[in-house]
């Protein structure tokens, strides 16, 4: 994420569906103001980090996670992801997830921490597919979640690989492979999770 990625993030976040918007930021969100979208883009790529998986053909933003570290730890950091709804249940989360984790632990920081809502089942489980979560009641129908980084986000294939044998066992692999609307689109794989410009 970068500075100029303003206009991007702002067409990102018009295609999102009302309930990824409430679930990402907990209140109706119409539209992001100026003031949100610079601080959600001029980040410091240290204490505020923020991944963009873009569409190769179209460009487009499909989804982006990041982290903003704890003032008061700073082996700490609140994470948020959200992912385009006609891209998610592809792994596409996952791969966002992954990435910022390894990101984070070359940060020093070694536990994600977020407030999410309870309904949020999706990204309830996709933290547990991470590692281990302490989860706590919060007001408002929220949770808080804690999540233990593990040492190496991206070389534990095995959380892949159970997530694959898990759709299969649900009969979800179609949708898994192909989205959620089943429109043949290539999975998320097709996808560039693009790294913060220091690393390119
Ligand atoms: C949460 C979110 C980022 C997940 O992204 P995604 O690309 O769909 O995630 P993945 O495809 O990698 O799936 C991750 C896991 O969650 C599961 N999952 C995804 N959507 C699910 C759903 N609707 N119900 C149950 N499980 C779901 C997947 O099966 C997968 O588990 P598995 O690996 O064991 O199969 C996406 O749903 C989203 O953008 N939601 C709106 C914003 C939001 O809620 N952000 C979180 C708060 S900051």
């Amino acid at each position: 994420m970068r500075g100029e990625d303003k206009a991007g993030l702002a067409a990102g976040f018009e295609r999102l569906s009302e309930l990824s918007r409430y679930r990402r930021f907990l209140s109706p969100t119409a539209r992001l103001t100026a003031t949100q979208l610079a601080y959600l883009t001029e980040v410091d790529h240290h204490d505020h980090e923020a991944l963009v998986a873009v569409e190769p053909s179209s460009r487009h933003g499909l989804g982006v996670a990041r982290y903003v570290r704890s003032s008061e730890d700073p082996d700490e950091a609140e994470a948020a992801v959200a992912v385009a709804d006609d891209w998610q249940r592809r792994g596409l989360g996952t791969l966002l997830l992954r990435r910022l984790a390894a990101r984070a632990r070359e940060e020093g920081i070694t536990r994600f921490t977020g407030l999410v809502l309870e309904s949020n089942e999706p990204v309830r489980h996709l933290l547990r597919t991470l590692g281990d979560v302490q989860e706590r009641a919060a007001p408002g129908g929220t949770i808080e979640v804690r999540l233990q980084i593990p040492e190496d986000p991206l070389g534990e294939d095995q959380g892949r690989l159970a997530g694959w044998m898990g759709a299969a066992a649900r009969g979800l692999l179609g949708t898994r492979l192909h989205g959620a609307h089943g429109d043949g689109r290539a999975p998320a794989a097709g996808a560039d999770a693009i790294a913060p410009r220091g690393e390119r």
